[in-house]
């Protein structure tokens, strides 16, 4: 029987989504350290609960909350569905939305149908996205299609290190590819942003990124999913390695880390945000937008309205936040910051 890569990694994404909707997957002892924080309450707040402006700017986009769907799937049949369900949310709320590892899509021509996203969702920010593992000078025509093809205003590019170490056959060839990200930056023609998958860019990344001409950085650290827990769910059933499931930079740290080194990048924060609190206080540390990503996994397979409904309580939240603080808009969420209680 002759292997055929395109229809394995198929067959993987499927088993990421069967994991990520029956086991634990989440970090078990990590957090993402923002309960270490307190948004400054105001009990004298002048601000109008129904006039709290969400809006902001994220790589060219307006967008009428700081929210970006997070990177998530793309490939097998039921990728479709998420994705369609997930676009349709974002355009019925005006959020952005990145789109799941498009490499799948640049091996099979068949699986371009389960990111076709644009149609659904005409105005709404879509990042695609491809692994740093995967990038080479080669791949730059085939991923300049890809994102073509759907749409794209830009690229996520996710570097993954540790998930790969964890997958069987995974890509573990780290060797020259900061430079090869600055060549992609160079030669393909759109936005790029870095991110992580859950186990976190903190200080010795960011300091290797300056002068890398990136647009943006999702910190994508620890104490949501974890992504070096799930392969080992994927690869043999349980987890037998539970100190590299644990590993991780908490997302709090990875964002004032990478905050203090690259003092003008617009940064995500992401891994473990869960909660309207969560992203106040991460926007509030400096974060331009924030994205989530399992969560909404099994609303997406469920239907719009059910993604739509998981993201208005998680706005809700975010909006009392800022009337709590006395804040009208984000630039005056941030101008408060947050307080450290420990
Ligand atoms: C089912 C699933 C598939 C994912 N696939 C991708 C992917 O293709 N590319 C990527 O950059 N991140 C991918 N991620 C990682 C997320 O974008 C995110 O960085 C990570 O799950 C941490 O965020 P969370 O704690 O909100 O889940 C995936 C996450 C999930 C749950």
């Amino acid at each position: 029987m002759s292997f055929d890569p395109g229809s394995a990694l198929q067959h993987r994404k499927r088993r990421h989504i069967d994991v990520c909707l029956t086991e634990a997957v989440d970090y078990q002892t990590v957090t993402t350290g923002f309960e270490r924080y307190r948004l400054p309450y105001n009990a004298l707040t002048q601000t109008d609960l129904r006039r709290i402006d969400l809006s902001t700017e994220f790589l060219g986009s307006t967008l009428r909350a700081p929210v970006l769907i997070g990177a998530m799937t793309g490939g097998a049949q039921l990728s479709g569905i998420i994705n369609r369900n997930l676009a349709a949310a974002a355009q019925q709320l005006g959020l952005g939305m990145m789109l799941g590892s498009q490499r799948v899509m640049i091996d099979d021509d068949a699986a371009a149908a389960s990111f076709a996203v644009r149609e659904i969702a005409p105005d709404v920010l879509v990042i695609g996205n491809i692994g740093l593992a995967q990038v080479s000078p080669a791949i730059v025509p085939g991923l300049a299609t890809a994102l073509g093809r759907v749409g794209a205003d830009a690229v996520a590019v996710h570097t993954n290190p540790l998930q790969e170490a964890m997958q069987h056959r995974g890509d573990t060839d780290f060797s020259g590819s900061l430079h090869r990200l600055s060549e992609l930056v160079d030669a393909l023609g759109y936005p790029v942003m870095l991110k992580e998958v859950g186990h976190g860019i903190g200080a010795v990344a960011a300091a290797e990124l300056v002068g890398c001409p990136v647009a943006a950085v999702d910190v994508a650290g620890a104490g949501g999913t974890s992504w070096a827990r799930i392969e080992q769910f994927v690869r043999y059933g349980e987890v037998r390695h539970p100190a590299l499931a644990e590993w991780g930079i908490p997302t709090a740290q990875a964002l004032t880390e990478v905050r203090a080194i690259l003092p003008d990048m617009p940064l995500v924060a992401s891994g473990g945000i869960r909660t309207g609190m969560d992203a106040a206080k991460a926007l509030a540390m400096g974060a331009q937008v924030v994205a989530i990503a399992r969560p909404l996994l099994a609303p997406a397979i469920e239907s719009v309205a059910a993604v739509v409904d998981w993201l208005e309580v998680f706005l809700e939240e975010l909006v009392i936040c800022l009337h709590g603080c006395g804040a009208q808009d984000l630039d005056a969420l941030r101008a408060g910051g947050v307080v450290a209680t420990t």
